[in-house]
């Protein structure tokens, strides 16, 4: 290690002495190599760009070229020698696999792809560049022949020809297709939170009935779903957001409760929440509406509208909802953050809504999360009083319109980039005719309207046959090989969309 060495900071300035990277400890070397990563990365697609339009002397693309060469010969330095290998559809640095921020999206694409092209897999940096150095090795790479296997060997060859030894290339490793490895995961965390669904509705389900009976009630194993609900969603959102989907399983409430908890916590994910903080709002997210167990169950199913004395009961349940929490004991040290956000979930961002203040106050985080969650589960469940329920659009467009008084703008706008524009469960006309469900959103926002889709279809037997569709993916000419059309009204359809997304 150079301790010597002068680091620049990642985002690009250069910085004081500071002590090399190797020196640190292990989770504060990834995080650096993390964002040393994506700045080069960053830097790296602008440089490629730019090469490829402007001659070797051009004033930007020389300012580039040293910003590169900072970056290269800093980790060069401090690492030893800098590896920047291709594996599948992700970027390795010195054998970390680099997670891309969402403003390095289009520069990590934009790699991978030029890189693929080229067959170049791995790029080795053994030692500290010039300038000449690297101005060389964009151009070799640029002027590779696409799909040609021996690319690699070539840009080797012609840099050794300049006298440049510091650079090795190697061939792009083709992966074959470990039988089904990732899907396999993906099948086992489905059926993890499939469980973890219906375990929390059933679980709930006993908890209230328990409450009900004044009877002591086991929440403890809520706590222990919760967590696994966390973890779930910490390693894929979209998995138990498809579950959410499932309304009316069992009796409201307790569906209704178990999905009003996950897109609170997709939205605390977001927000950056520690996993004891998520564990919370998931709990505060299945407690919500415990008070409506003091409820008499003809009010809450009335299909016609409430008259003014059940009003005044059916208001107090964010109340009486506080009192049956506290005494619940089993939860150990219940946090007032849950307890406040039970109370404040009818609450409007006016301060309209229920129970009424005597005092002005910002409403809790918690409950303005959960007024989100809640409100547009609520519009999407098929309810007596309303048996076709508002579609994920119409839902969203609501809640937009009335969010200056209501919902806190901020939050709604994540809970919006959560449920996208084409929500996952949203049933979708293609530009070939075929009728898709989508299974899982696109991870870039600007990419929103080309999920992953389940097309339906059947083949030339009659056979039906599920396939999923990616509509982010292109043709040879770089045309997208499918799209959206519109959304379609499932209800009119007949079609059960959970079925596929349980299937
Ligand atoms: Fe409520
Ligand atoms: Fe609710």
């Amino acid at each position: 290690m150079n301790q010597s060495s002068r680091v620049i900071d990642p985002t690009g300035e250069p910085g004081g002495p500071v002590q090399g990277l190797s020196g640190r400890s292990l989770h504060a070397l990834d995080r650096d190599l993390s964002k040393w990563g994506n700045n080069l990365v960053r830097k790296f697609h602008v440089l490629m760009r730019i090469s490829q339009i402007y001659d070797s002397k051009n004033a930007v693309l020389l300012q580039f070229m040293k910003e590169v060469l900072q970056t290269i010969n800093t980790l060069v330095e401090s690492e030893g020698s800098l590896s920047f290998k291709i594996l599948k559809d992700d970027l390795f640095l010195n054998e970390q696999r680099l997670r891309y921020s969402v403003d390095g999206f289009t520069s990590f694409k934009y790699l991978l792809s030029q890189w693929k092209k080229r067959v170049i897999g791995e790029v080795i940096f053994t030692e500290p560049l010039d300038e000449k150095d690297l101005r060389e090795f964009i151009y070799a790479l640029i002027d590779l022949k696409e799909g040609e296997k021996e690319n690699a060997g070539l840009l080797t060859k012609r840099l050794v020809e300049q006298g440049i030894s510091s650079i090795l290339a190697t061939r792009l490793e083709v992966v074959e297709e470990e039988e089904g490895t990732v899907t396999l995961h993906r099948r086992d965390r489905k059926e993890i939170a499939r469980n973890v669904f219906f375990e929390t509705i059933g679980t709930m389900k006993e908890a209230i009935t328990r409450i009900k009976g004044k009877q002591h009630s086991d929440v403890r194993k809520l706590k222990r779903l919760a967590q696994k609900a966390v973890d779930l969603v910490m390693e894929d959102e979209s998995i138990l957001l498809g579950m959410a989907t499932i309304k009316n399983y069992d009796e409201y409430t307790f569906n209704h409760s178990v999905n009003v908890s996950i897109y609170s916590l997709a939205m605390g994910r977001r927000l950056g929440f520690s996993r004891k903080m998520l564990t919370d709002l998931v709990i505060t997210g299945l407690f919500h509406d415990i008070g409506k167990s003091k409820v008499p169950r003809e009010i809450l199913n009335k299909p016609g509208a409430l008259d003014e004395e059940e009003w005044n009961l059916m208001r107090k349940h964010p109340l009486t909802g506080v009192e049956i929490v506290l005494n619940l004991k089993e939860l150990g040290q219940i946090n007032p953050r849950m307890v406040v956000g039970i109370f404040d979930h009818h609450l409007k961002d006016d301060l309209t809504g229920y129970p009424k203040l005597f005092k002005k106050r910002r409403i809790s985080l918690f409950g303005r999360i959960i007024q989100i969650s809640d409100s547009y589960d609520a519009m999407t469940t098929p309810r007596v009083y309303k048996k076709k329920p508002y579609t994920a659009e119409q839902a969203l467009a609501i809640m937009l319109k009335e969010r200056t008084n209501h919902f806190d703008p901020i939050l709604l706008k994540i809970f919006i980039g959560i449920i996208g524009i084409y929500p996952i469960g949203s049933l979708v006309l293609l530009r070939t005719g075929g009728m898709g469900i989508v299974y899982k959103p696109h991870p870039d926002p600007e990419w929103a309207d080309r999920p992953q889709v389940i097309v339906v279809e059947r083949d030339g037997k009659g056979n039906v046959g599920e396939r999923i569709v990616d509509l982010a993916e292109t043709d040879e000419k770089g045309c997208f090989k499918q799209e959206i059309v519109k959304t379609l009204d499932p209800y009119k359809y007949h079609i059960d969309i959970t079925q596929y997304l349980l299937g």
